[in-house]
């Protein structure tokens, strides 16, 4: 048995016979049809990768017989072996792609053995190319699933890396916070402070549109303006009355305390910054400190957290006195807008008090930085 099969098809016996002897010595089956019919039936039980066919036959011409191959066996390489008497149905054929090669009778028998040969070259080449394709096809369709799978897990790997981060800056948060209580807590009349001070301080930076980055530093600074009180003789920082100009002094030495301790944590090195300027002044005028630094020069968050915490301060009640009304807090920022406050922030101030009303400053209001950066 042969690799290759052929599938003569002619109405003359002779021709048959011929090509039979021809080919005895091939490496090939040689299959004969004397019709159309014929040769279709035989194909459907021996497939051939090669079906010569004469053009004129009773039952079917050549023609369509080939067509017929054409559909039912795409990969089948179809060849004619006509006369010149129909060489133009022929050569009509080859052009509309119905036929691969176009055999003359009388054939030449080198010409036709030649012929075949490249013909099963041509069928092994096609069958080749398509299983190429197939495989890849196939291969196509695995990449594709292995991208949908990467995919997932990329996104469920930054989903848990994003959980993760926000885990790791909520206790950073909490733990400036506990920070910030304590230093509050040494003074019975300033519990909350920092911590009011740092919610009112972030509203005010979304007030003003600035990032959720800058709203969360502005926040971390808020908790931490008074750090440095830790430094401060308790006897001054509890005094229940109103401070002589040498304890004053020495309460002003906080924001430069303050930032001091935050310097040496790497991570805080630019909060120490608005905690060292929270108590310039925008004019620069001497009743600032430390430094005397005037507008812009004063960074931003210390310029947000003076004005709050002007407000914080006045709004609560204090050992030695009430806190003043909400009202007061319209007068203070506008007679101050300009000489201690940037005018800027003020006015922003101003419309979200106007906006929020004295719920502004209530004192049982709770509040989560992450939840209002992401509200
Ligand atoms: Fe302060
Ligand atoms: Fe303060």
């Amino acid at each position: 048995m042969h690799q290759h099969t052929v599938l003569f098809v002619d109405d003359e016996i002779n021709i048959l016979k011929a090509i039979q002897r021809l080919l005895r010595h091939e490496d090939m089956n040689v299959l004969c049809a004397s019709g159309g019919s014929e040769a279709l039936a035989l194909l459907e039980q021996d497939p051939a990768q090669v079906v010569v066919t004469d053009q004129r036959m009773p039952d079917m011409c050549g023609v369509d017989l080939l067509s017929a191959v054409r559909e039912r066996w795409p990969d089948v390489v179809r060849i004619m072996l006509t006369g010149y008497t129909e060489m133009d149905i022929a050569v009509e054929a080859i052009n509309r792609g119905e036929i691969y090669r176009l055999i003359t009778k009388p054939w030449q028998d080198d010409e036709l053995r030649a012929t075949l040969h490249q013909a099963f070259d041509h069928h092994a080449l096609k069958s080749e190319i398509r299983r190429l394709n197939q495989v890849s096809r196939e291969q196509n369709f695995r990449l594709q699933d292995m991208n949908r799978n990467l995919e997932h897990k990329v996104r469920d790997r930054t989903r848990q890396l994003a959980d993760k981060h926000r885990e790791l800056r909520q206790a950073y948060v909490q733990t400036v916070g506990a920070l910030a209580e304590a230093i509050d807590a040494k003074d019975a009349g300033t519990r909350g402070h920092s911590e009011r001070v740092a919610l009112f301080s972030s509203k005010l930076a979304r007030e003003m549109d600035f990032t959720v980055e800058f709203i969360e530093r502005v926040y971390i600074a808020g908790l931490l303006h008074d750090v440095g009180k830790i430094g401060i003789p308790d006897a001054v920082i509890l005094k229940p009355a109103k401070l002589d100009p040498d304890e004053y002094e020495q309460i002003k030495r906080h924001p430069a305390i303050g930032a001091k301790i935050l310097e040496r944590v790497d991570f805080l090195k630019d909060i120490a910054l608005c905690v060292r300027h929270h108590h310039e002044w925008f004019d620069g005028s001497s009743r600032g400190y430390p430094d005397r630094l005037a507008g812009n020069r004063i960074p931003l968050p210390s310029r947000l957290i003076l004005v709050c915490d002007t407000i914080e301060a006045m709004t609560s009640d204090r050992p030695y006195r009430k806190g003043l009304p909400f009202e007061r807090v319209f007068d203070e920022l506008t007679k101050y807008s300009g000489s201690q406050f940037d005018p800027d922030c003020v006015t922003a101030m101003l419309r979200l008090l106007e906006r929020e009303g004295p719920d502004f400053i209530r004192r049982d209001q709770t509040f989560d930085i992450y939840e209002f950066i992401e509200s």
